[in-house]
């Protein structure tokens, strides 16, 4: 039988959403100042407007102070703030769409480790963490390559964190957003917590034997956002570690990955988007070329100093992301076995997202490994891409060539936007041709129960 289709409707949490195209979150790298919520606006609205059923907010953090994992993340820890983010969740749903808030927050990820320049300008941070730091990530540190100023949270320290996803949460629900997303991958506290490789504590924030993961900061997060936020559909991403170098261990498989996914589907979780990446923020989680381009532009010098300190830093750095980028090939869909089988033990909507490029692949994905199914870097290209997704034929193709330069030259405090010539030409000639015009959402069938 065939399976849904890309623009048959579907419900999250009891949220109807009117197609199964869905943005991934990326950094927007818009901060908290003046402009941010314009930037915001002008990020998010396009996908809307060219049709995206939901559009998911990049990464933003809980706290006041450190636990940002890349120049310019939004904070929203500020109500105020997080008042005026009621103009873009207006103006996305404005054109019919959802959106979701990602909620993170750093710990060993943080910027006050890695980035050269943050650590000069907060000198006294300390990164929250959830046990002793890994052996590999204390020689990182010995050696100057890493500036870890660990401090290990007190079960009353990780209570208070969760608490603080739970307000998070509520102060997003009151400037109208439709969903929460946890950061739950990409090496954030989240997957520092689920993971054994760093999560050795023997409080009852510890590894799960039952689940093989430490998923009870995940159960408590829950809670606190039931107790503050009411019932708003909530999801996260679960990651699975498998594929991290074979002597990092101990760390989470796929079937670790798969009994956490079941676990929070029983204690009331909406939905989970399980990702394949290691016990690192490395290239594992955007599957490409090398950035040869990103690394060599004369305009991000400056910033790659500034985040690596010094020129031979950066030249190592970029030397392990030419490393990375041999081990981590772009394999269209190299999520979608681990989505598939996560699908088959859990009850609620699976969202699948890495690697995935063309019209017929979504479908083909749809019913049978994902409920959901979204891009990311091609977003950064094509800002209007749903347009071309959602009324093109099976062969329609997102521009992007995984060639990571958007990536990379985030580090350096860019802007997130596609950096490579030849994907820009090809999208700017189909803007000319019309391609992302759309007057309609035409072909969503707009009925909530598929
Ligand atoms: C520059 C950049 C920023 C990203 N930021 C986030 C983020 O804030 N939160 C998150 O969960 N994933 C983030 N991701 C991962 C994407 O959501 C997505 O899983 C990944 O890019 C793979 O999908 P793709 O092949 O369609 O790009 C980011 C990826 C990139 C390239």
């Amino acid at each position: 039988m065939l399976g849904p289709q890309l623009e048959s409707s579907v419900t999250v949490g009891g949220r109807p959403i009117r197609n199964r195209l869905y943005r991934a979150p990326l950094l927007e790298c818009a901060g908290n100042g003046p402009e941010a919520v314009e930037t915001l606006i002008d990020e998010l609205e396009p996908a809307a407007a060219s049709g995206a059923g939901l559009i998911h907010q990049g990464a933003t953090i809980v706290r006041e102070a450190g636990g940002c994992a890349a120049p310019g993340m939004t904070r929203v820890a500020d109500s105020g703030f997080v008042e005026r983010l009621e103009e873009l969740t207006e103006a996305v749903h404005a054109h019919g769409s959802a959106i979701a808030i990602q909620l993170e927050y750093g710990g060993l990820r943080s910027m006050e480790v890695w980035h050269a320049g943050y650590r000069r300008s907060n000198p006294g941070l300390e990164q929250l963490v959830v046990s002793r730091p890994p052996w590999i990530l204390r020689s990182l540190d010995r050696v100057g390559f890493l500036d870890l100023n660990p401090r290990v949270m007190d079960t009353d320290e990780v209570e208070a964190l969760a608490a603080d996803f739970g307000r998070a949460a509520a102060r997003a629900v009151e400037a109208g957003y439709d969903m929460i997303h946890l950061a739950g991958a990409n090496m954030g506290i989240i997957q520092q917590f689920l993971s054994p490789f760093y999560n050795r504590r023997e409080d009852e924030f510890g590894i799960d034997p039952e689940v093989g993961s430490g998923v009870r900061f995940l159960e408590r997060v829950h809670e606190e956002i039931r107790d503050r936020a009411g019932d708003v559909p909530l999801i996260t991403k679960v990651p699975s570690e498998a594929a991290a170098p074979a002597p990092l261990q101990p760390r989470l498989s796929d079937a670790d990955a798969i009994r956490t996914a079941a676990r929070l589907d029983s204690i009331g979780y909406d939905g989970v988007v399980p990702v394949r990446c290691s016990v690192f923020w490395d290239m594992s989680i955007v599957r490409g070329a090398f950035p040869a381009r990103a690394w060599r532009d004369p305009t991000l010098k400056e910033g790659y100093r500034e985040a690596f300190g010094s020129r031979t830093r950066a030249t190592a750095v970029a030397a392990g992301n030419w490393l990375q980028s041999r081990r981590y090939d772009r394999e269209p869909g190299w999520n979608a076995d681990l989505a598939r089988r996560v699908r088959s033990r859990v009850d609620i909507p699976v969202f699948l997202e890495g690697g995935l490029r063309e019209r017929a692949e979504l479908d083909s994905y749809l019913g049978d490994a994902a409920d959901l199914v979204g891009m990311g870097r091609p977003f950064y290209a094509e800002p209007r891409l749903p347009a071309r997704l959602l009324d093109g034929p099976a062969d329609t193709r997102a521009v992007c060539e995984d060639c990571n330069n958007c990536a990379v030259a985030q580090a350096a405090g860019a802007s997130g936007n596609c950096r490579t010539p030849s994907v820009l030409e090809e999208a700017g000639a189909l803007r000319k041709r019309g391609a992302y015009d759309r007057t309609g959402n035409e072909r969503d069938d707009g009925d909530p129960t598929e």
